[in-house]
């Protein structure tokens, strides 16, 4: 058995739920945000940096270490997890929704995705067997199905099509899975349309997977759409099994997806924004590059313990953002993945007390999400 995942408690006034996912790379608990390393590398972060702030499972891209270094580069050197020296648990995407995202440089087939590399613009094929070959040669604790992820907003003929591409696409993904210690999971797909999401998820319920990805979400379409679906999707997955909202990030979309039930997410918004002088607080986002904090003595986020915070000022993180020192994007990257992780730390904390929507609620009438 790759993974083995419990489920500990059930909060009693929302489907919040407190969990532990074994993994061969040890435990972790659930809920769980997942910082993401595209590059086999949390962008400006050693290893030891992302753990001692609290981080426990990773994210990396099938898409990007497939062009470069090269999968079959990864496997030579002891797979992802020796590579980039992290042992903790690793999650690899399957590379659909990177491959879906390149526009006109791809284009679909029954049988899989022709794309242009966005490095070299050289042709490569992508099928699902590939996209399992790959996975299996980095690695990862657990992979993905590789899936075709519709845009928002997109037709029901549109959306009809991929869920039912994706279906097929994840029983090829099964069958050519062999790495027995790996758990593949599947990805409910069915764009914003409640009807396609249950034929998804009972199709791919179908195939019994270890877990399952919900995708197609965070495309663009208003939160309370996205909060309707898996208000909607959640109760369809079995109960014995992890539910992975893929790609989602801010806080508040956080909060909402734990209180529907969601157990794994991961999103790229934390350290992206960080690499442009955004930072998160207890009150919202802040743009600590604007000239309003240039003496500003005070830390990103009162509140917050990440090392950052302990130990410099807005005025200084500024200074170092304005001069493009590096070291400037290394302090709000260590600040916002503090930050969301400690939030993490805190849903799980008072999912155990019983105190979660209160919780939830009080941080949200602070945060102001935009
Ligand atoms: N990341 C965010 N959304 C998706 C999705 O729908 N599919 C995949 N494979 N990855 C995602
Ligand atoms: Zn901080």
């Amino acid at each position: 058995m790759a993974i083995i995942f419990k489920e500990l408690l059930k909060d009693s006034k929302s489907r919040a739920r407190l969990g532990e996912l074994e993994t061969p790379h040890g435990k972790v608990e659930t809920p769980i945000f997942m910082p993401v390393g595209t590059q086999a590398t949390v962008k400006t972060m050693t290893p030891e940096e992302v753990k001692e702030m609290g981080g426990r499972l990773i994210l990396s891209n099938t898409y990007h270490l497939y062009l470069r270094p090269g999968h079959q580069l990864v496997r030579k050197a002891g797979g992802l997890h020796r590579f980039m020296n992290w042992d903790g648990p690793i999650l690899t995407d399957s590379g659909g929704f990177q491959v879906f995202s390149l526009g006109p440089l791809r284009k679909i087939e029954e049988d899989g995705v022709r794309f242009r590399s966005h490095i070299d613009g050289s042709e490569h094929y992508f099928s699902p067997e590939r996209a399992v070959e790959i996975q299996e040669a980095l690695g990862a604790d657990i992979i993905m199905a590789f899936d075709e992820c519709a845009p928002y907003p997109c037709t029901r003929e549109y959306a009809v099509k991929a869920l039912e591409r994706t279906t097929r696409w994840a029983g090829r993904c099964k069958k050519a899975h062999g790495r027995e210690e790996q758990a593949l999971f599947g990805i409910i797909q069915g764009g914003t349309f409640r009807d396609l999401r249950e034929i998804s998820a009972s199709q791919l319920l179908e195939l019994d997977f270890p877990g399952y990805g919900i995708g197609g979400l965070s495309v663009g379409e208003p939160k309370e759409l996205m909060y309707e679906m898996l208000d909607y999707t959640v109760p369809l997955i079995l109960e014995e099994k992890p539910r992975y909202l893929m790609g989602v990030g801010s806080p508040d979309c956080l909060l909402e997806g734990v209180a529907r039930g969601v157990d794994m997410f991961d999103c790229v918004l934390p350290t992206r924004i960080a690499r442009n002088g955004t930072v998160f607080t207890h009150t919202g986002k802040l743009v600590v590059r604007n000239a309003a904090y240039a003496e500003d003595f005070t830390p990103l986020d009162p509140e917050c313990d990440c090392y950052t915070c302990r130990n410099f000022s807005r005025a200084y993180v500024r200074h170092l953002i304005k001069a493009n020192e590096v070291l400037g994007i290394r302090l709000t990257t260590i600040h916002n993945l503090r930050f969301i992780i400690r939030l993490m730390e805190n849903v799980r904390r008072t999912i155990k007390e019983g105190t979660f929507l209160e919780y939830k609620e009080k941080f949200l009438s602070r945060f102001n999400s935009d």
